[in-house]
């Protein structure tokens, strides 16, 4: 059988993994400046995070969400006192997409209505509401076609006030969007969306499956406003690579047997992964780190010739040029050795790295990233 051929790919096969750093079969040494979509928060192969897993796998890796798994419960209050929501519920499930999918299908229960606000430029996931609430025609079914969703352009409150009414169950926006570009809806915007979400009977939902787990130098990207939204969709950073994502839900949205499940969401191996994440972030104080590697790496590439904008927050970095960015991306890569990611602006290069990233490693980086503008610009 061969695999259904849906990804276009380096010719790169990473085969070992330590740190900000991976190793490929031929041996070849790449610093990590992208951490597989934004996945690795605590450090590629963290020593912790794999002892744990083996010794969880040792001791019992599968039973369904039919008995206690009491990990669960622990997992929800560490991720409740680190992040700032011990009030809120937590569901478990299994990828970005899903959380969303769960979250908006929620606010629909809960409110017993079904239009939705999104926002242009934004990603939420492939499956069908998630897709539906993507500003992307290219990924979108025939079948997932649906009148009950409306795009309006982020940090647009004139647009908001004309679109938003009654019949709306749910608003979802991105805590920074990441796929789009790092664009951050501005804080005033978020009061709004919050206040009008309030008055409007309507369920605030903030994707930060990209944005959360520290990545913005908060817990939350979202935590720089003064807003607490009705729910809070994470995945990515939360398991290190172990799939495993959640939905933190308001107290007020009340749960009903069987209204929302999974059958590998919250496993034994899951919620190892998750917890040894958030035990590592507090240890190393990884969200102190993130905010000052994002500070420096972000006022360093503002001074370099070449980059028109550069937009973020923490590790959570844009960097837009005047052109087409693959040629950068890629000569960083190949010759540099050194992982970035591309974004849906052409002209947008995204840095995700991980949460121990060092200004060491920041300055490799950057001496070769200077190198590979300064030719371009000579060209
Ligand atoms: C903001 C955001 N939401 C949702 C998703 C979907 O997550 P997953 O690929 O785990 O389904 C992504 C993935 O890139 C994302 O960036």
């Amino acid at each position: 059988m061969k695999l259904f051929d849906v990804y276009p790919l380096f010719d790169i096969e990473p085969v070992k993994a330590k740190g900000s750093f991976v190793w490929d079969k031929n041996g070849i040494k790449y610093l990590d400046l992208y951490g597989g979509h934004a996945v690795i928060s605590i450090g590629h192969s963290h020593p912790t995070y794999v002892e744990t897993l083996t010794e969880q796998l040792n001791k019992i890796g599968f039973y369904s969400n039919s008995v206690k798994i009491t990990m669960q419960e622990e997992l929800a209050e560490k991720l409740g006192k680190l992040s700032g929501y011990s009030n809120y519920e937590l569901f478990l499930c299994n990828s970005g997409a899903e959380a969303n999918e769960n979250a908006l299908k929620l606010a629909s229960f809960h409110t017993g209505k079904k239009k939705i606000i999104a926002f242009g430029k934004s990603f939420h996931g492939r499956t069908s509401l998630a897709v539906a609430t993507t500003d992307d025609s290219k990924i979108l079914a025939p079948v997932n076609e649906t009148e009950n969703i409306v795009f309006l352009p982020l940090n647009d409150e004139k647009a908001f006030d004309e679109a938003m009414n009654n019949d709306v169950c749910a608003v979802i926006v991105e805590g920074i969007q990441g796929v789009g570009g790092v664009n951050i809806p501005s804080n005033s915007f978020l009061k709004k969306l919050k206040d009008d979400c309030e008055k409007f009977g309507a369920l605030l939902i903030l994707d930060e499956i990209q944005s959360g787990y520290g990545r913005s130098g908060k817990f939350f990207a979202h935590q720089y406003s003064e807003i607490q939204p009705d729910i809070i969709t994470i995945a990515k950073g939360m398991g290190n690579g172990f799939p495993v994502a959640g939905v933190l839900i308001h107290p007020d949205i009340k749960a009903k047997h069987g209204m929302l499940g999974t059958t590998f969401g919250g496993n034994y191996l899951a919620c190892t992964a998750a917890i040894t994440v958030l035990d590592i972030i507090e240890e190393e104080a990884l969200i102190d780190n993130a905010f000052k590697m994002g500070n420096y790496l972000m006022n360093e590439l503002k001074q370099i010739e070449g980059v028109k904008e550069v937009r973020g927050l923490g590790l959570m970095i844009g960097i837009e040029f005047y052109e087409p960015c693959g040629e950068i991306r890629n000569q960083l890569l190949f010759k540099h050795k050194i992982f970035t990611g591309s974004s849906s602006d052409k002209n947008t290069l995204r840095v995700l790295p991980s949460l121990t990233i060092t200004k060491v490693e920041l300055d490799q980086f950057l001496y070769a990233f200077k190198a590979v503008l300064s030719k371009q610009l000579v060209k």
